[in-house]
């Protein structure tokens, strides 16, 4: 079998090398781009007066046909083809004859052609991770609403902290998540150019219409360097680093509703069909999606990594070295797109047990800090004795074996005549919740304000 690129050869390739030099059994995955970007290429050679008019219609319909086949799964990938751009030319070739089909491929390269078709494919990447990204920051925002008074002990150092409700604990989320997805779509911007009309790295003889095909392929303009544009591949870096910092974010979400579904903590139940069993012990559900969605978090650091080391110190301009871009691309947005649908689906399920999360507050004297307050801000008592004083009723509310928001005024009103009757609504765990007013707070005032700027922000980004 002769290889397209066969001319100066004498001798046939080892079925060792065309096995390992071949992609084409994963950058299959890069047919539509791949025939999308020859489409728009055709009609620009055509428009430029390169192609003729017929000639361009042969080749927009074979490559239609070849689209069509591969959809239909009738399109048989051969090893031999080596990649997507040299499958997809033969079959062309083919289908309308080496005559024309061989003209498809004047003033380009694959090094611009790939370039081009794994660009848009991390283009489309970037917006449909954005889109699960939106789902499930309305779905935070959902049970928020839902939640807005079920408190819940916040947590320092995974002890007892305040007392916060468990709107405002799922909304922290929801703030990572926009981060997120304002990242998405600043890496979609910065990269919206089309690097087609690059060729192999310096550029092209050709009266070549580069914008043209960039308009047709729905990119925001061209690349400026040819040997830049076929060289980097930042675009699918920013694409792999989005993906980590997003599942940096699901994997500490996921650590706390494995945590809040055990029974230590019983504040969530994951509903059974986001649930398994064990083989062996019968009593047993396991929160095994948010377990995979925290372990998969090593696969997808692995492929930045993995991506950023292939990169490191590679001579321009492009390098087979560079083949080696696509799996890690394909692997990491498979997974976060699998992993954002099914923790979406999750939460939307989950129970939140409000008993349990309000039992919790008893525990770790939560509204001790409110006492204090209450003492420098109505008392004039220094905050280092307030401190102290505080100290003092909790040591109190331990022996007797109580909750320090459950002691009576007489329990403690001994420990310091600042201590008034007036103090103990300060030690209500709802009063310490509603007393963070503050911009970006625990209070229901403060809630709802989040609650609406999310809404707000999700009405102007659907
Ligand atoms: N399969 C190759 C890749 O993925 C396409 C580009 C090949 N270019 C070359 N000059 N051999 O990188």
């Amino acid at each position: 079998m002769k290889k397209m690129w066969s001319g100066r050869f004498s001798g046939e390739s080892s079925e060792l090398l065309e096995a390992f030099n071949a992609s084409i059994m994963f950058d299959k995955n890069l047919y539509k781009q791949d025939i999308a970007g020859s489409t728009a290429h055709a009609k620009m050679l055509a428009k430029q007066g390169i192609l003729t008019q017929d000639e361009c219609e042969k080749i927009v319909g074979g490559l239609a046909e070849i689209l069509a086949q591969i959809e239909r799964g009738e399109f048989e990938f051969r090893l031999e083809d080596e990649d997507i751009h040299m499958s997809v030319e033969k079959r062309l070739s083919q289908l309308i004859g080496k005559e024309i089909g061989g003209k498809l491929h004047t003033a380009r390269s694959r090094n611009d052609q790939v370039a081009l078709d794994f660009r848009l494919f991390c283009q489309e990447a970037f917006l449909q991770i954005r889109g699960e990204i939106l789902n499930l920051i309305a779905t935070l925002n959902e049970i928020a609403k839902a939640h807005k008074n079920t408190l819940m002990p916040g947590f320092t150092h995974l002890q007892h902290a305040q007392p916060v409700s468990l709107a405002f604990h799922l909304l922290a989320y929801a703030f990572m998540f926009v981060r997120d997805a304002k990242r998405l779509k600043s890496s979609y911007e910065r990269n919206n150019l089309s690097p087609l009309g690059s060729a192999a790295l310096a550029g092209t003889p050709h009266n070549i219409d580069r914008e043209f095909v960039a308009r047709e392929l729905g990119f925001g303009g061209v690349t400026q360097n040819a040997m830049d544009s076929v060289s980097d591949r930042d675009f699918a870096l920013e694409l792999l680093f989005d993906i980590s910092v997003i599942f940096t974010h699901t994997s500490r979400l996921c650590e706390e509703l494995i945590l809040w579904s055990s029974q230590e903590f019983g504040f969530v139940s994951i509903s059974d069909s986001f649930s398994t069993g064990s083989s062996i012990m019968p009593q047993k559900k396991n929160p095994d999606v948010c377990e995979l969605i925290r372990g998969k978090t090593g696969r997808i650091y692995g492929n930045l990594i993995a991506l950023l080391t292939t990169l490191k110190a590679l001579p321009l301009a492009y390098n087979k070295d560079m083949q080696e871009d696509k799996e890690s691309v394909f692997d990491s947005v498979s997974t976060a797109l699998n992993s954002l649908i099914i923790l979406n689906q999750m939460l939307k399920e989950a129970k939140f047990n409000e008993q349990n999360l309000a039992n919790a507050c008893k525990k770790g004297h939560l509204s001790a800090t409110d006492l204090a307050d209450f003492l420098v801000r109505e008392k004039g008592v220094a905050f280092r004795t307030a401190h102290f004083i505080t100290g003092k009723c909790v040591a109190r509310a331990e022996e007797l074996g109580k909750d320090l928001s459950d002691l009576s005024h007489d329990e403690i009103s001994d420990i310091d005549e600042n201590i008034t009757p007036e103090a103990m609504k300060f030690l209500s765990l709802e009063a310490s919740r509603e007393a963070r007013k503050s911009q970006g707070g625990t209070s229901t005032q403060s809630v709802n304000e989040q609650i609406r700027l999310l809404d707000e922000w999700l009405g102007r980004n659907a």
